[in-house]
């Protein structure tokens, strides 16, 4: 409605049945708001938008910058491995845009095209009234 000709959209299909996360992932998702994101680089050594987690604030409470990449991964996959595997969404809930305050439930992801389809036609019918 604001004249984009698209839109690039990767946070709303990881709450998918198809995605290929983990479900607690998903789960973490769903439970968490708009303001659960942080940008960190104690993932990979490059910023990136994470759900709030344990292991990303252990770098900031300690006052260490994480090593440039790929050294950061060296250090973080290890126990993002482990943590991935004892299934624990305060340390390894993984990567969310700040779309996260919209997600509500896990959802096949023909339903979240379909939402996304049908509002950006209620939104462009809308902006006819503008004209
Ligand atoms: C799992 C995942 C991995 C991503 N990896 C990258 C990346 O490597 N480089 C990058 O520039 N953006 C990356 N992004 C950000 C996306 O390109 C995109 O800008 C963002 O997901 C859009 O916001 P949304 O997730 O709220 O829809 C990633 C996003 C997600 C969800």
């Amino acid at each position: 409605m604001l004249g984009a000709e698209g839109a690039w959209i990767g946070t709303a299909f990881l709450a998918t049945e198809e995605a290929g996360i983990h479900q607690f992932q998903k789960e973490a998702l769903v439970e968490s708001g708009d303001t659960d994101t942080v940008v960190s680089k104690s993932v990979t050594g490059k910023p990136a938008r994470l759900v709030r987690n344990k292991w990303a604030q252990a770098w900031v409470d300690a006052g260490k910058e994480p090593l440039p990449m790929p050294y950061q991964s060296m250090i973080s996959g290890p126990v993002l491995a482990a943590a991935t595997q004892a299934e624990r969404k305060d340390i390894a809930p993984g990567f969310a845009g700040q779309g996260l305050g919209l997600i509500r439930q896990i959802r096949p992801a023909r339903e979240v095209l379909e939402d996304l389809v049908r509002s950006a036609e209620e939104s462009l019918t809308r902006a006819g009234q503008f004209c």
